[in-house]
C-alpha cells in the first residue's frame, strides 16, 4: 500500500509486519513473557472516557507545548528504541529528520545503530534531542558518554531504571542472533556476548544491575543536564525521584518488554498525581517536576487522556519504528502528520483550544484501578 492509504498508526504495524525482515519484526514487536503488559498498555486507554465541553470557540487550536522547558509542536516525543538499522538502512536518522520536520523531540538511545555523533550531526542547528542512558558497569564509560552528550548539546538525560536485566522476549529469542549478522549489533554488544538468545540479550550484557538511588548524586556531579528516570512504576519511586531533585520521571514499563504484569503508565500516572499532591503539594503539569508517560499510545485521544490526567507529554516508540521500516523517513513524517491531524480534530471535539485547556474534568478515569 502507498502512504496515502495509511489512515492511522495501527496501519503501519500491519504493513511493517509484512515487509520487514523477520528478525527485525521479532525484535521490535516482542514483549516480555506472555505479553500481557504489552496488550494492557494500549487497552488501559480504553477504560478512559471523555467529558467534552461544548460551545467554546475552537476555530483555532494550538497544539504546542513544552517538555523540560523546550518547545514541541505537540505534547509527544519520539522515545528511545534500540537498533534502528534492523528495520531500515538509515536507522535512527529517519527519526531525527522527521522530528526536525515536525518540531518534536527525539530521545536518542544508548544502543542506537547509528553512532551518537551521526545522529546529533544530522539534527538541525536548534533541534532539541534527549539521550537515553543504559548505565555501564564501567562508570568511566558512562561518564564519557554523559559528558560528551552534554557537550554536544543534549537537553536531558533519561536514565533507564526498569532494565537491570533484560526481560525474556521469546519471539526475539527464537530468532537466534547470529554472530555473522552484518548489522551493528556486534559493535553494540562488544566481543564475546551470547548471541544465542536473540538481539536483546546479545546487546545488553554491559548494563549494571547494581545501579541504585545512591548513584544519583554521582550523576549530578558529572553533568548539568536535567536527570529523568525512565521506567518508574509506582508513586513511591516518583516521590523519591522528586525528593532527590530530579527533573522528572517517565512512567513506563519499557513497552511491555521487561516485567510482564507491570501496569500501564497511564494507570501509574493517576496514583502519582494523587500522591505527589497529597504529600508534596504538587499539581500537574508544573515547571519543576515532569511526569511523562509512554507505552501503547497509538491515537491522539490517548495523548489527550494522559495530558488531561497530568502528564507533560507522552513518548511513542513502536509506531515510528514500523513507519520507517516500511517507508523510511516519509513514513515517520506521515505518522507525525496523522497524529497532528487527529490531535487538532479531537481538541476541537473536546472543546480545548490549547493544551492548557485540557483539564482533568474532561476525562472520566473512574474505571482505572488506581483511581
Ligand atoms: C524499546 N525501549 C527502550 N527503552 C530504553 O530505555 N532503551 C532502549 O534501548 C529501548 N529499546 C527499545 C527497543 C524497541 C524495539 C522497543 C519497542 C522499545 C522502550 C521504549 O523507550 C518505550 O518505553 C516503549 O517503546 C513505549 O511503548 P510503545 O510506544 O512502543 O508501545
Amino acid at each position: 500500500p502507498t502512504l496515502d492509504e495509511i489512515l492511522n498508526l495501527h496501519d503501519f504495524e500491519f504493513i511493517a509486519k509484512q515487509v520487514m525482515p523477520e528478525k527485525a519484526w521479532a525484535y521490535y514487536s516482542s514483549a516480555a513473557d506472555d505479553e500481557i503488559t504489552l496488550r494492557e498498555n494500549h487497552a488501559a486507554y480504553h477504560r478512559i472516557w471523555f467529558r467534552p465541553r461544548v460551545l467554546r470557540d475552537v476555530t483555532r487550536v494550538d497544539l504546542s507545548s513544552t517538555i523540560l522547558g523546550h518547545k514541541t509542536s505537540m505534547p509527544i516525543y519520539i522515545t528511545a528504541t534500540a537498533l534502528g538499522k534492523l528495520g531500515h538502512p538509515d536507522g535512527e536518522l529517519n527519526l531525527t529528520r522527521a522530528a526536525a520536520n515536525y518540531n518534536v523531540i527525539q530521545m536518542i538511545p544508548t544502543l542506537a545503530s547509528c553512532s551518537f555523533d551521526e545522529i546529533v550531526d544530522n539534527a538541525k542547528p536548534d533541534q532539541v534531542q534527549f539521550l537515553q542512558l543504559y548505565v555501564n558497569k564501567d562508570r568511566e564509560i558512562t561518564k564519557r558518554i554523559v559528558q560528551h552528550a552534554e557537550k554536544r548539546g543534549i537537553k536531558g538525560l533519561f536514565i533507564t531504571v526498569d532494565a537491570p536485566q533484560l526481560g525474556r522476549r521469546e519471539k526475539d529469542m527464537r530468532m537466534k542472533f547470529e554472530a555473522d549478522d552484518p548489522s551493528e549489533v556486534a559493535k553494540a554488544g562488544g566481543k564475546g556476548v551470547d548471541r544465542s538468545q536473540g538481539a536483546a540479550r546479545a546487546i545488553s550484557s554491559f548494563i549494571d544491575p547494581g545501579l541504585n538511588w545512591s548513584d544519583l548524586s554521582w550523576f549530578k556531579s558529572i553533568t548539568k543536564m536535567p536527570l529523568i528516570l525512565k521506567g518508574v512504576q509506582c508513586w513511591e519511586d516518583a516521590l523519591e525521584a522528586y525528593d532527590q531533585g530530579l527533573a522528572g520521571v517517565v512512567l513506563s514499563n519499557h513497552g511491555g518488554r521487561q516485567l510482564d504484569f507491570a501496569r500501564s503508565g497511564i494507570e501509574v500516572l493517576v496514583e502519582c498525581v494523587t500522591k505527589l499532591k497529597e504529600k508534596r503539594g504538587l499539581t500537574f503539569p508544573n515547571d519543576k517536576f515532569a511526569l511523562l508517560v509512554d507505552g501503547g499510545v497509538r491515537r491522539a485521544t490517548d495523548v489527550i487522556k494522559a495530558v488531561a490526567l497530568g502528564a507533560t507529554a507522552v513518548g511513542i516508540g513502536r509506531p515510528f519504528l514500523y513507519a520507517f521500516s516500511a517507508y523510511g523517513v516519509e513514513g515517520v513524517n506521515k505518522a507525525l502528520e496523522i497524529l497532528r491531524d487527529e490531535f487538532e480534530m479531537n481538541m476541537r471535539l473536546i472543546g480545548a483550544p490549547t493544551i492548557k485547556d485540557i483539564v482533568p474534568e474532561m476525562v472520566d478515569a473512574s474505571n482505572l484501578s488506581s483511581h
